[in-house]
């Protein structure tokens, strides 16, 4: 029996709240399985709303008793439900009232980690999006915002909540939040912990003293985070003039936390994993996370906190702005060619995925069953490439007018993306109607050019076409931007970057190429090759017939650095394809790739990029396109023979790379070390499948940074080393962030063959926490997203593994059980037999007993489509 699918709510029937809310002041005796909370919260009539009944959210909450105005409810005052609680209109004093109420709740009994919970005997909390009902009766919507007081009682040295500390003393503390926020950041930390400590003091002369809370023994690994918060609060303040606006912020590490990061007013909570880091534990990667996950934690404090959404249907008002931020920000802390580049391949392999699957929906969602579900990439980052089309579209400076207007405007309100794009009509005079279908059409649109030349003129052809997604068969026209310039054949520009807009099924362009030669000083040429959609000027699919040669000409010489990687990337991708079919490996591409390296004009990230191949994801997804049926265990041996053989043919440039770009033994983080260690490392890779374990083993020996480690580690893995795991397992084995890494290592770089059978023994190691959210990802996320070929092995024990555990996570953690199961989104791609085995796993999960509301609406939605 098919289960029926959760109930959904809709965008269209957002309706104002009755009641407001003036002011929030509560109490909490912290208990580990009785915590009371004492609430009492004054509530006005909604002018805008249209009365009624006073309804409050609430789940798992015992309540002690309640009273309205001083005068304490009876049992037939009101009614309890699953959802919350109702008391009928005719038992309200008025239009404003004083609702007192005290509840008990078990923070150790709160296995999914959100509302109040316990972590290692750390109270604390996760509100977002719809946590706080869990914590005490309330309207527990975003659009219902006000100032809170917070008193906190317990034993616990340390004592927080959001806003600025007001008193403490022994056994409590008080805090005040002057600015009105939705509930839904809120948050309260209570533990043993102590502080990294710092200040800032903003550009209006406010000292602000900072913290980052820890356990007793992690506060040398708080350096870097401090240092990036400090580096994030000047860069707000420059880049948008938005200071701070407390005396305190304070970030709390945690280490079972369902996501990343969490923006609580004045009180951020943050994944361990996202805020710890020395050296010897942290990539270079880890840190670059960290830098950008601490901004974009900040920068809500302006596009998310004082001015919010107005409903969970608003999402990417304040996630796609904030990724679009914390990319400008590390684009400026970094290198912003590869921060655009390593943007554009995060989307490509985790949105395009998403919109080409049955879970595609628009950046603004009209439906949903849980709102867990919809922190999506498409919400967050095709989100943000909305935004980065509207920067570039309008520019720079009106972009910072339209900005600075919507904070003057909207400050302290609940916003939509209605409120969003007209700021920016405003500021601009433009009419962006159609710019809008990119919140309310889901699908990538696909971008194809053709060109024709006749008498020094070029005629330039783009069309689109956007595929239809579930729900969506029609689509229409998409406004979109398309950066490009034009080459000649000896890779000299002859038309400097230009931004053309397609606001039709088909423009044509016409280029008068014998003015455009003239002026670049060129003569005119035979032929041009176009680079188009430079720095990635919109997230679409773009086929142009673009020769093998020309593509070299752009890997070689093109102004855009996006573009030049792209060149490659793409001529990679088709070499892949071609070996699947049969081909060979193209050895110009190497000898190109060869020249490319060995310019040490070009910042070593760059190359190391360029020197990535696709990932055996992104290769199944081209082979999709390219209209092949994608056998995962045949691509997997197919890349390694690419690589194999890249690392043959270009075996002298790379050992001289590994041998020239050691950065010495003192470590930094910093981009310049980070990109020669990830260019070392890339060559490390390839040298080692091509001639054997040597230098990966002195290259793990002589190791004094986690980055070369790892690097050592995996590249061992992947030719078999037997002996490696066993070492790295003794070194680490007292440190949980880095055995995260251990358990996802070697299950990612098993032979796809043994991928199943590893990971199930991993997964009754001792050290296999399935409770904990970062080790559960580490060993089910590294067969699932690690290794894809073990994961569809033909079996279809990677099936049966991956929905054992689902379904035993999801009675305990229904989000991140849910979060998980796309992996299972991209089913339709593949042979008849491992669909059939994907949709009897999906339907053996359908059917668990108890099933929670996220995983039936992931698993109904993927069934479906
Ligand atoms: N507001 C989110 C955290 C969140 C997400 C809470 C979903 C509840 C449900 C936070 O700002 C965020 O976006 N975090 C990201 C990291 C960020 C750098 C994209 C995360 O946690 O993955
Ligand atoms: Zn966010």
């Amino acid at each position: 029996m098919q289960p029926s699918t959760p109930q959904q709510i809709h965008l269209a029937d957002y309706r104002p709240p009755a009641y407001l809310v003036d002011h929030v002041h509560l109490t909490f005796r912290l208990a580990p399985k009785g915590t009371r909370v004492i609430s009492r919260i004054r509530f006005r009539a909604n002018p805008a709303g249209t009365g009624g009944d006073l309804v409050l959210d609430g789940e798992g909450l015992r309540l002690i008793g309640a009273a309205i105005d001083g005068v304490a409810l009876g049992a037939g005052d009101y009614l309890i439900t699953q959802a919350g609680l109702r008391v009928a209109a005719a038992r309200l004093p008025g239009d404003a009232f004083t609702w007192e109420a005290e509840v008990a709740i078990d923070p150790e009994g709160n296995t999914a980690l959100e509302g109040l919970y316990l972590s290692k005997g750390m109270f604390c909390t996760q509100c977002e999006a719809e946590g706080f009902r869990k914590i005490t009766f309330y309207p527990d919507r975003p659009d219902v915002m006000a100032p809170f007081d917070v008193r906190i009682e317990s034993d616990l040295p340390v004592l927080l909540s959001n806003g600025n500390p007001v008193g403490q003393g022994a056994g409590w503390a008080e805090w005040h939040d002057p600015w009105p926020k939705p509930a839904y950041l809120f948050a309260l930390v209570a533990g043993d912990l102590v502080a990294h400590a710092d200040s800032f003091t903003t550009m209006e002369g406010r000292a602000v003293a900072l913290n980052i809370w820890v356990r007793p023994g992690d506060e040398g690994k708080c350096a870097y985070a401090m240092d990036a918060l400090k580096r994030s609060m000047a860069w707000d303040e420059t880049a948008y003039g938005r200071a701070y606006d407390l005396n305190i912020f304070n970030i709390v590490a945690v280490d079972d936390f369902n996501m990343g990061a969490m923006e609580n007013k004045g009180l951020n909570i943050f994944n361990s994993k996202f805020v710890l880091a020395s050296p010897e534990t942290a990539t270079d990667r880890d840190y670059e996370f960290i830098e950008s996950i601490v901004a974009h934690e900040y920068f809500h404090n302006w596009t998310g906190n004082r001015v919010t959404c107005r409903d969970w249907f608003q999402l990417c008002l304040k996630e796609g702005l904030t990724v679009f931020r914390d990319q400008q920000f590390s684009a400026d802390a970094r290198s912003a060619p590869v921060q655009r580049i390593s943007d554009v391949l995060q989307l490509r392999a985790r949105q395009f995925r998403e919109d080409a699957g049955p879970l595609a929906h628009n950046v603004r969602p009209e439906a949903y069953a849980e709102i867990n579900n919809f922190y999506t990439a498409t919400v967050y980052e095709k989100g943000a490439e909305v935004i980065g089309m509207l920067h570039r579209l309008v520019g720079a400076q009106a972009y910072r007018a339209a900005l600075d207007l919507y904070f003057a405007r909207h400050d302290g309100q609940a916003c939509t993306i209605e409120d969003w794009l007209a700021v920016f009509s405003e500021v601009t005079g433009r009419d962006l109607s159609q710019f809008k279908l990119w919140y309310t059409q889901a699908g990538t649109p696909r971008l194809s050019a053709a060109w024709s030349m006749a008498e020094g003129q070029m005629h330039l052809t783009l069309r689109q076409e956007v595929p239809a997604t579930p729900g969506q068969p029609h689509k229409s026209p998409m406004l979109i931007p398309v950066a490009l310039g034009l080459l000649d054949q000896t890779g000299a520009e002859i038309l400097p970057e230009t931004l053309v807009v397609l606001d039709q099924a088909e423009v044509v362009i016409p280029f008068d190429l014998a003015a455009l030669a003239a002026e670049a000083g060129r003569p005119l040429p035979e032929a041009v090759i176009p680079s188009l959609l430079r720095g990635f000027s919109a997230p679409v699919i773009l086929d142009a017939p673009v020769s093998r040669a020309d593509r070299l000409v752009l890997l070689a010489h093109d102004t855009d650095p996006f573009n030049r990687w792209e060149a490659g990337r793409s001529l990679m991708r088709e070499t892949l394809l071609g070996m699947l079919l049969g081909g060979a490996a193209d050895q110009a591409l190497f000898a190109a790739m060869g020249r490319l390296l060995a310019d040490d004009s070009l910042d070593p990230a760059f190359r190391a990029l360029v020197l990535a191949l696709p990932s055996e994801d992104e290769f199944a997804q081209a082979a999709q396109e390219a209209g092949i049926v994608p056998d995962p265990v045949i691509i997997h041996a197919t890349r390694r023979d690419l690589q194999v053989a890249m690392g043959v043919a270009l075996g002298p440039v790379l050992t001289q790379l590994y041998d020239a770009l050691d950065p010495g033994p003192s470590y930094r983080p910093d981009a310049a070390q980070a990109a020669q260690r990830a260019l070392r490392n890339a060559a490390l890779h390839l040298l080692t499948l091509s001639e054997g374990p040597t230098r990966a083993q002195a290259h793990y020996d002589a190791a004094n940074n986690m980055t070369d480690e790892i690097a050592a580690f995996t590249a061992l893995l992947d030719i078999g080393d037997s002996d490696v795991a066993g070492r790295f397992h003794d070194r680490w084995k007292d440190d949980r962030l880095v055995m995260d890494k251990w358990f996802m290592a070697q299950i990612s770089h098993a032979a796809p063959g043994g991928a199943v059978a590893l990971a199930r023994r991993l997964s009754a190691h001792p050290l296999f926490d399935w409770t904990n959210p970062n080790r559960f990802r580490a060993v089910i996320g590294g067969l699932t997203a690690g290794n894809p070929a073990g994961f569809h092995d033909p079996s279809g024990a990677g099936y049966g593994f991956v929905a054992d555990w689902l379904i035993r996570l999801d009675a305990r953690n229904p989000q991140t059980a849910a979060r998980m199961s796309s992996a299972f989104e991209t089913w339709r791609r593949y042979d008849a037999d491992r669909q059939a085995m994907i949709l009897a796993a999906l339907d053996r999960i359908a059917a668990q007993p108890g099933l929670s509301r996220d995983l039936a609406e992931m698993v109904g939605r993927m069934r479906a489509a």
